[in-house]
């Protein structure tokens, strides 16, 4: 049995908690909170289990094994270093940290340690995602040309990120798993409509190494909640609908060829393929659940992993890019 103790009881705190208290390899032993009325609420829904608004005291346990970290950003790097040093294996939110940098040193005092180091990057274990792997993976879309996704509702403001680094990491994370290209360069144009607050409303764009591209719209104005992505193949392109329960995937058998005409290079021939549109199959088993298991297997088989530190500093370093991007005006930013 691995013993959890988990930081920060606030919006997604709950749900990763009942996750580990549910797992059969994992058992929540105590939560900290840095408000204390919150830490009732802790002790109405899961009684046996401790509450502190020290987090020292957490990670300093001897029955406490892997620290759960669901803290706002800005405090990830501090308490996943104190919790690596403290010898504990670190389950970290998303984004993994503010900067490539800090990302990195944990990756390295993780390595050091031979401690497990995974980034929550739920949407890679919703049943969506694996079908779309599985089918980019099987060949079924051909050649990847491009990922587009929109990503949009109304709040919830964050203070200490800007809106790319709330709701880009899940596109991001996704993108890397699907889209077998290296990503190359980074442009991205955002703004903040409220003085001294981070941008609300933004674009990111990513170019990849390969014949592909890849945009992302992340938007905390908007009066209606959108996600929507695409992933276009040169064989058939799937529409991913993450609020539609039914068909939450489309696969589409359309596409498009041009053929240049041998005479003249000005004429082409286009030609418009549209065949079926095949709704497969999801799994329904909430990703939550199949992401605490895999947490549990890696630490007990001493196996990376599928979201290790490694995938976490991946996405903070497009993050970190578009940051930069953004502070001038779009300009692309390329990836070290
Ligand atoms: N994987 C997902 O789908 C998903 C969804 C939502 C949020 N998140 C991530 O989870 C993290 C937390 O987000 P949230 O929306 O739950 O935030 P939140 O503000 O609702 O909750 C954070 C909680 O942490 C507590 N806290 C803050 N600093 C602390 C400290 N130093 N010590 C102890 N307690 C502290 C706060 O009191 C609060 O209760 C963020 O990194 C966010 O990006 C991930």
């Amino acid at each position: 049995m691995i013993n959890i103790g988990v930081i920060g009881y606030g919006y997604w705190g709950p749900n990763l908690v009942r996750n580990f208290q549910q797992c059969k390899s994992t058992s929540v032993k105590c939560v900290c909170d840095m408000h204390k009325s919150v830490l009732e609420r802790v002790k109405a829904t899961h009684p046996g289990v401790d509450g502190t608004v020290w987090t020292e005291e957490l990670i300093n346990r001897p029955d406490v094994d892997a620290v759960v970290i669901a803290t706002p950003v800005s405090t990830h790097f501090d308490l996943a270093l104190d919790a690596l040093k403290a010898g504990k294996h670190v389950f970290l939110e998303k984004p993994m940290t503010q900067t490539v940098e800090q990302s990195e040193r944990l990756l390295e005092e993780a390595e050091k340690r031979n401690l497990t180091l995974m980034v929550d990057h739920t949407f890679i274990y919703t049943g969506p995602v694996r079908k779309i792997h599985e089918l980019v993976t099987g060949g079924d879309l051909g050649e990847i040309l491009y990922y587009d996704s929109v990503r949009i509702n109304l709040g919830l403001f964050q203070h200490d990120v800007d809106v790319l680094w709330d709701l880009a990491p899940h596109d991001l994370a996704i993108m890397q798993h699907v889209v077998p290209h290296k990503p190359v360069a980074v442009s991205a144009t955002g703004m903040s409509h409220f003085d001294g607050e981070p941008e609300n409303t933004a674009y990111m764009t990513i170019f990849f190494d390969g014949n592909c591209i890849g945009h992302i719209h992340a938007n905390w104005m908007s009066p209606v909640k959108i996600r929507h992505t695409l992933v276009g193949g040169s064989k058939q392109m799937v529409v991913y609908n993450d609020l539609d329960p039914n068909e939450t995937i489309k696969v589409y058998n359309k596409g498009v060829t041009i053929n240049r005409n041998r005479e003249s290079v000005r004429e082409m021939l286009v030609s418009y393929r549209s065949g079926d549109v095949h709704i497969p199959q999801i799994e329904r088993i909430e990703a939550l659940a199949v992401e605490v298991a895999h947490f549990a297997e890696s630490i007990e088989n001493k196996t990376p992993p599928l979201t290790d530190g490694k995938a976490g500093l991946d996405v903070v370093r497009i993050l970190e890019a578009a940051t930069e991007a953004m502070g001038m005006q779009g300009r692309p930013v390329e990836l070290t």
